[in-house]
C-alpha cells in the first residue's frame, strides 16, 4: 500500500468515527521559540490537552510533519529518518482507554488488513507515580489481542512526555512482528533486535509533570501517533524506508550517479535531502544559530557525502527535482517553492565548498603531520584550528578524520569550544542539539553524570563494564557501555540508587595533570587509551571514580540534582545502551 493511501485511510477512518481533520502544522513551530522543530503530532496541541477548548471540536485526526534531530549521526543505517510523517487522532477529554484501543485495532486489522497474529502490544507497569495499566490490557483482550502477546513495561518503555515537562501518561505500544527469528528465547517486543517494530503508540495522557512531579489533569486525553514512512514499509513488505517508494527513486538515482558504492551514504544523502527541502519549504533558512545550524548541518552533510560518493554537485538541483516529484503527492506545497529550495540548498552547498575545498587541503596537511609522527589520534587544537582558521566545521574533521582510521578526541574539542565561547561570548553552535559544541551548565552536569553512571554501572555488574561512547544534550545523556545482557529492573533500579547516594554525599570533583603511564598504573578509567596525549587530566569524584577526560565537570556531585534512568536498550552487538536524565 502506498503512502498516501496509508495517510488517506487513517484520516478518512476516523473522520468516519466522529474526528475533525485539522491541517498539519508548519514544521517549523508557529510562536513557540522554545521548540526548533515540530517533533511530535501533539506538540500543537498543548493547550487542549491541558483544557482550553479546541475550535474545531475534542475528537482530531491530522498527518504532521514532523523532523527529530537527537539521532542524526545514526541516520545511515536500516531505521534512521530525521523527518518523517506521523498520523495521530486525539481525544481532548472526550473517548479514553477502550474507545482508543477498540479503533486502533480496528484501523490496524480492517483497514491495513494487518492479521492479528502479527501483532502484539505493551502497556504501562506501574510504579509509585500511576498504576499498574490492567485496564489497557484488558481492552486489548476485548479486541482480540491473546494474553501471551500482551506485555508489561516500566516508565522507559510505556510512559510517554515530550521533553522534560507538560501533559503525559501511560502509553501502550502497537508492534508488528516481521516474522524474523527471534534473537533468544527471551525475545520481546522492547528487545530491539529487529524482529517487532513499533507500529503505532497511544498514550493516555492524563497527567502533569511539573518541577519534577506528578499531578492529574482536568481532563483525560488521548495522543497517539503512527509513523508514515514504518508503516509503508511494513506493508511494502520492505526492510527499511529506503527501499520504500518514498525513497527508492531518489536511491536508485544516487547509485546511477555514483562513482563509489555506499550504502549508508547514498542513505544519508537522500534522508538529509529530503529533510533539508521539507525544512527550506517551511521556510526554515541556514544559519550559524538553532534551526538554521541545524539545516545548514543537514546541507553539509549531504553534501560531504555526495563528494563521498563522487557525485557531481551540479546534479543537485536535478536530485532536488526528482525529489520535489516523488514528494509532490505527499506534499503539494512543494510544487509552488520548488525554486525557493532549489536556490537556497544550492547556494547553501556553494558556500560550503568553498570552506571545504580550503579546508580540505589543509586538514590533509594535519593528518600527514600526524602520520608522520606515528599517532593515530587527531587532537581538539587541531580541529578547533581548522575551525578557527579556516571555518572548517569541527564535525566534518571528525568524520573525514574518521575515514582516514583516525581517533578524535571530541571531549577535548568541547573543552577548546568552552573556552573559545567564554573568551569571544560568540558561540551560538553550541545551541546545536547533541552538537559537540555544547557545553552549557547542563551539559557539563551531565558530563560528570556519564563518569558516576560509569562506575556505578562496574559494581553492580562487574568490572568488564566499558564506556562505549556517549552523547549529551542539554536535556538528557546518552551512555552506551559494554554489557553482554539487557539490564533486569532490579540492576537498572541499583544503579539508580548508587548514583543518587553519590550525588546525595556531594563528593568532590577533583582535577590533576598527570603522565599517562601514571594515570593508568594509578588505576585511571579511560576510553580509547590512545586517543590521549603523554600529558592528560585525570578527574576524580572522591574514591568513587578516576577517569582521563578533559572535562569539564562540576565541583561538586551535589550539583546534579536527581539522576534517573529512562530507557535502555541495544546498543550494537554487545553494547548497551542508557539514556538517563537530572531532574
Ligand atoms: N506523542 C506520541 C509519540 O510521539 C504519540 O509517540
Amino acid at each position: 500500500m502506498k503512502a498516501i493511501e496509508i495517510r488517506n485511510k487513517y484520516l478518512e477512518f476516523f473522520k468516519n468515527h466522529n474526528h475533525k481533520i485539522i491541517p498539519s502544522a508548519p514544521l517549523i513551530p508557529e510562536n513557540d521559540p522554545s521548540v526548533l522543530f515540530t517533533t511530535a503530532g501533539m506538540q500543537p496541541l498543548v493547550p487542549y490537552f491541558l483544557g482550553q477548548k479546541h475550535p474545531v471540536g475534542n475528537r482530531l485526526v491530522d498527518y504532521q510533519k514532523c523532523l527529530r534531530t537527537n539521532d542524526i549521526d545514526e541516520v545511515g543505517d536500516n531505521r534512521h529518518l530525521t523527518f518523517f510523517e506521523m498520523l495521530g487522532n486525539w481525544s481532548l477529554g472526550d473517548y479514553f482507554r477502550e474507545e482508543s484501543i477498540a479503533m486502533s485495532y480496528e484501523f490496524l486489522t480492517k483497514v491495513l488488513e494487518i492479521p492479528n497474529e502479527k501483532i502484539s502490544v505493551t502497556c504501562f507497569a506501574g510504579d509509585e507515580d500511576c498504576p499498574r495499566d490492567n485496564l489497557t490490557a484488558e481492552c486489548w483482550k476485548k479486541a482480540g489481542i491473546p494474553e501471551e502477546r500482551i506485555y508489561f513495561y516500566g516508565k522507559e518503555d510505556n510512559w510517554w512526555i515530550a521533553g522534560e515537562e507538560g501533559p503525559c501518561g501511560p502509553d501502550t505500544e502497537m508492534f508488528y512482528d516481521t516474522g524474523k527469528e527471534p534473537c533468544s528465547p527471551d525475545c520481546q517486543p522492547s528487545c530491539g533486535c529487529g524482529k517487532y517494530v513499533e507500529i503505532w503508540n497511544n498514550v493516555f495522557m492524563e497527567y502533569l509533570k511539573k518541577d519534577g512531579k506528578y499531578t492529574k489533569l482536568q481532563q483525560h486525553n488521548v495522543d497517539t501517533g503512527l509513523g508514515l514512512e514504518r508503516m509503508t514499509m511494513l506493508l511494502e513488505g520492505k526492510e527499511t524506508p529506503f527501499d520504500t517508494e518514498i525513497f527508492k527513486p531518489i536511491m536508485d538515482k544516487l547509485q546511477q550517479l555514483s562513482k563509489k558504492d555506499d550504502l549508508a551514504s547514498r542513505r544519508i544523502v537522500a534522508e538529509h535531502l529530503r529533510a533539508c527541502i521539507m525544512i527550506v519549504c517551511d521556510g526554515g533558512r541556514p544559519s550559524n544559530i538553532d534551526r538554521g545550524y541545524i539545516l545548514r548541518r543537514l546541507i553539509r552533510r549531504m553534501t560531504r557525502q555526495m563528494n563521498k560518493l563522487e557525485i557531481d554537485l551540479n546534479e543537485l538541483g536535478e536530485l532536488i527535482e526528482l525529489n520535489i516529484e516523488t514528494l509532490k503527492e505527499l506534499y503539494p506545497e512543494l510544487v509552488d517553492k520548488k525554486a525557493t529550495i532549489k536556490e537556497v540548498i544550492i547556494q547553501e552547498k556553494d558556500k560550503f565548498m568553498k570552506t571545504l575545498v580550503r579546508g580540505e587541503r589543509e586538514f590533509m596537511k594535519v593528518i600527514n603531520k600526524i602520520k608522520a609522527q606515528g599517532k593515530n589520534t587527531i587532537d581538539g587544537e587541531d580541529i578547533f584550528k581548522l575551525y578557527e582558521t579556516y571555518g572548517f566545521p569541527p564535525e566534518v574533521t571528525k568524520d573525514l578524520a574518521e575515514e582516514n582510521g583516525l581517533e578524535v578526541n571530541m571531549d577535548e574539542v568541547d573543552k577548546l569550544f568552552k573556552e573559545h565561547q567564554n573568551k569571544s561570548r560568540l558561540g551560538s553552535e553550541q545551541k546545536f542539539k547533541g552538537g559537540l559544541a555544547g557545553t552549557g551548565e547542563k551539559e557539563i552536569k551531565y558530563h560528570t553524570a556519564t563518569h558516576l553512571l560509569n562506575a556505578a554501572l562496574k559494581q553492580v555488574i562487574n568490572n568488564n563494564v566499558h564506556q562505549k561512547g556517549s552523547n549529551i544534550t542539554e536535556e538528557r545523556m546518552r551512555f552506551d557501555f559494554s554489557c553482554d545482557h539487557k539490564l533486569t529492573d532490579e540492576e537498572k533500579a541499583k544503579v539508580e540508587e548508587l548514583v543518587n547516594k553519590w550525588i546525595g554525599e556531594d563528593i568532590d570533583v577533583t582535577v590533576e595533570t598527570m603522565k599517562k603511564d601514571e594515570a593508568i598504573k594509578s588505576g585511571a578509567e579511560c576510553m580509547f587509551i590512545e586517543k590521549y596525549p603523554d600529558e592528560v587530566t585525570v578527574y576524580s569524584i572522591g574514591d568513587v571514580s578516576k577517569e582521563l577526560c578533559g572535562g569539564p565537570h562540576v565541583k561538586h556531585t551535589g550539583e546534579l540534582g536527581h539522576f534517573k534512568i529512562v530507557k535502555e536498550e541495544a546498543s550494537s552487538s554487545g553494547v548497551r545502551r542508557i539514556k538517563a536524565i537530572l531532574e
